[in-house]
């Protein structure tokens, strides 16, 4: 049984999909594991590492691949990779295959069996292997490190011989996972925090962190989380009264987070041009959201833009990618966790059990066909 770990080929991406305790991990599930030169430098991870654990280093991307019966790997293979993975591997990583149904397809062609990990479910078993959360997690963490790198004042209150410096206020609006981290992250750095989301249940998530929630709590409120625990799309009247409620907070905020989705659709927008400018010279937005179109009408995807009021508002992409080494960690953790599963450790072969309900959700491709009941019938 074989693994191989080619380095990823888009220059922003600097996670890797192993580290050398799951290379040590997977060699004694009894696999050979061969990583691309190179493919940990970003993460802080030198091939000695990889070699000093037990992997066999490759001189391309090709090398890696030959042979391989698994594919670790942080993004989808790019159009170049596909016609490289050997026939009938697994191919596991982050598929982001809305609106790729082309490329999903070119995948079942290759006739690998592409495993998209942000569709595992969320189910206390598969917790280990949840990508969204701790990718999400760092970013949220990430999130107010930016802000306050942005930001030309100090977080906390500061009583000195010079004088007081008042605490920044710093307002999180969406508490997921993401959001969570966020208000906690900035507590720790001393910041006053108010926070806000749609699902009722965040309000005592909210609270038992110490920050104070703000909210439109009226029945659409009471009904917006879905069984699955995610938000839905709010009405426009739900979201005029939102957008009333909030726009005097902003005005009055330092620091403020955005990292509000709804599955399956555009991010909603929650700060508007007006918004923006009712802001203090100085002050900063951070869009989590930007890649899902953005939660601020201002915000641009992979910039940093200053308006014209003084008001930074950061839209960097790949947020969990700003701490490559802590993500590839907890990445590379989540993927042993549902490799494992794939294998038979008796025998030290794979043995992918196609009934089990994480294979039959993550599983995009198999046997030349796209298989998923979201895209098998569009591709
Ligand atoms: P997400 O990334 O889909 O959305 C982030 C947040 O934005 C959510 O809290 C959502 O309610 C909020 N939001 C959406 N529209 C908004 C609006 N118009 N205004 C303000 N906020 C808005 O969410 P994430 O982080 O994936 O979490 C979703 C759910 O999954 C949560 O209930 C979380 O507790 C749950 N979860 C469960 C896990 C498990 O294993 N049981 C693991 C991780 C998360």
């Amino acid at each position: 049984m074989r693994i191989a770990v080619p380095a990823e080929t888009q220059g922003a991406e600097t996670r890797v999909a192993v580290t050398p305790e799951t290379v040590r991990k997977f060699i004694g599930l009894g696999a050979d594991v061969a990583v691309e030169k190179g493919a940990g430098l970003a993460s802080g991870i030198t091939d000695g590492e990889y070699e000093a654990a037990g992997a066999k280093l490759a001189g391309s991307a090709a090398e890696a691949l030959a042979g391989a019966d698994i594919v670790l790997k942080v993004r989808r293979p790019a159009e170049g990779e596909i016609a490289g993975l050997p026939a009938g591997a697994l191919v596991v990583g982050i598929m982001d295959p809305y609106g790729s149904e082309a490329q999903v397809e070119a995948l079942a062609k290759a006739n690998v069996s592409a495993f998209a990990m942000e569709f595992m479910p969320r189910i206390t078993r598969a917790q280990v292997m949840d990508v969204l959360s701790s990718q999400a997690n760092l970013a949220g963490y990430r999130a107010v490190v930016d802000g306050a790198a942005e930001y030309g004042r100090a977080l906390p209150m500061m009583m000195t011989a010079a004088g007081t410096v008042p605490a920044a206020k710093i307002f999180i609006m969406g508490v997921g996972v993401a959001g969570l981290q966020a208000i906690a992250t900035a507590r720790r750095m001393g910041a006053i925090v108010t926070a806000t989301d749609v699902r009722p249940a965040t309000k005592e998530q909210v609270e038992s962190l110490g920050a104070k929630f703000l909210a439109v709590e009226d029945e659409e409120f009471k009904q917006a989380q879905t069984a699955g625990g995610y938000a839905k799309e709010m009405s426009k009247e739900y979201q005029a009264k939102q957008a009333e409620l909030t726009a005097s907070h902003i005005a009055k905020q330092d620091i403020v987070i955005t990292t509000a989705l709804i599955p399956g659709r555009p991010a909603p927008k929650l700060i508007s041009a007006a918004m923006v400018e009712s802001m203090k010279p100085g002050s900063v937005i951070v869009d989590l959201a930007v890649e899902r179109g953005g939660n601020c009408e201002l915000a641009k995807p992979g910039e940093v833009v200053t308006t014209a009021n003084g008001v930074k508002i950061v839209g960097h992409l790949n947020v969990p990618g700003r701490l490559p080494a802590t993500s590839s960690s907890l990445y590379a953790k989540n993927l042993f966790a549902f490799v494992e599963t794939l294998i038979d450790k008796a025998e030290k072969k794979l043995a992918v059990n196609w009934e089990d309900e994480l294979v039959k959700a993550t599983c995009l491709t198999k046997g030349g066909a796209v298989i998923h009941p979201n895209f098998a019938a569009k591709a």
